[in-house]
């Protein structure tokens, strides 16, 4: 056997009898590294006769290719071991019974808003959705409150940076811009739902720099303001499970509805409980209104064909009058003492006929 058959036995035999990954790069570095045994071999070609070159030339990298292919496969095959040796060793035994501790609980906002979302959707409102980093152009000027209008002060403003190209976002202040977004994006009849995150520069007992709202649009060719009463009173009645409300109409004002009304919902808050429906107390409910011409068309909609109502309320505040929580800073704390308290069964999924809260 010539030196060079020897060498190659040698280190394939090698190669063979790495047990690992870390084995077989050692090897790989002892033949193919600067200083490894075929790579000396390669480099002595230099100092050849060409005759000499002419034989071993090809020797010499036939080794060198051979050696590769096979740390090659011998890397896929341990690869492959070692996966199979995980897989063997970290098996689950899904015969074993769960554990009978509870794990984990709905938070009460992700509850409200699945109870909202079921609700509406029952009502034949569509889900849609929008960014809470939002163009500043669809939180504000799209609806009707341009830049320098003084409704901008409402909304005590998150902004971002700008931009590069100069364009301005928020973190959106409600959840209006999604009617933007629906408007600039559907062809009426829409009816839509939109629950989500949104920011403001407030923190209290009743007020969070983040916060959950839902918002509802319908646009059609005949709609009004008994339509919107009856759609919240709808609400109202499933969201509480209550089989009567009373509504009462303030006079209100958004840049974006007109005209605008704020709802209150009749309530009993004698007895340290709250009820719905009886009661000479009123709760803030949500804000409402038809929606402002100017929107429609800044959208592309034809304002003399078609208008249309708008709502908008705050979750939070629902699950802390329905589930009793008295201070809102409570639901952003992740204290597993509190989500155990008023969290929910993951798998009880809020319906109208299979019940909302239970
Ligand atoms: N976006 C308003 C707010 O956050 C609520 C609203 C929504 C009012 C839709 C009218 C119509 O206060």
């Amino acid at each position: 056997m010539s030196d060079i058959q020897a060498l190659e036995r040698q280190i394939l035999d090698a190669i063979a009898s790495a047990a690992d990954e870390a084995a077989l790069e050692a090897v790989r570095v002892s033949v193919l590294g600067k200083k490894g045994s075929v790579s000396e071999l390669l480099k002595s070609l230099g100092g050849m006769t060409p005759d000499e070159r002419k034989s071993n030339g090809p020797l010499f990298n036939g080794l060198r290719d051979r050696a590769t292919a096979a740390i090659a496969a011998r890397k896929t095959a341990l690869e492959e071991g070692a996966l199979n040796a995980r897989l063997t060793f970290e098996r689950v035994d899904i015969s074993l019974p769960v554990r009978p501790e509870p794990v984990g609980s709905v938070h009460p906002v992700s509850q409200v808003l699945d109870e909202v979302t079921a609700i509406f959707a029952d009502l034949g409102f569509a889900v849609a959705e929008g960014p809470d980093v939002e163009f500043d152009d669809y939180n504000f000027t799209k609806l009707n409150i341009p830049p320098d209008h003084p409704a901008r002060q409402m909304h005590d403003t998150f902004y971002v940076a700008k931009q590069a190209d100069g364009s301005q976002h928020v973190l959106r202040t409600h959840t209006s811009p999604v009617q933007v977004r629906t408007m600039l994006q559907q062809k009426p009849p829409i009816r839509i739902i939109s629950p989500g995150r949104t920011y403001r520069v407030d923190s209290d007992a009743t007020h969070s720099p983040m916060f959950h709202q839902f918002e509802g649009l319908v646009i059609d060719e005949v709609t009004h303001l008994g339509h919107l009463k009856w759609t919240l009173e709808e609400f109202c009645k499933a969201f509480f499970e209550v089989d009567k409300v009373e509504m009462r109409a303030r006079p209100s004002f958004f840049p974006f509805t007109e005209p605008s009304v704020e709802w209150d919902l009749r309530c009993d808050r004698s007895g340290g409980q709250i009820k719905f429906g009886q009661g000479n107390d009123w709760l803030e409910l949500a804000g409402s209104g038809m929606v402002h011409p100017r929107v429609l068309e800044l959208c592309g909609i034809d304002s003399k064909r078609y208008q249309g109502y708008a709502f908008g309320g705050g979750i939070d505040r629902l699950a802390m009058l329905k589930y009793g929580i008295p201070d809102i800073r409570s639901f952003f704390e992740s204290d597993l003492r509190w989500l155990r308290h008023y969290g929910f069964a993951a798998l009880d999924l809020p319906t109208l006929d299979g019940g909302l809260s239970r």
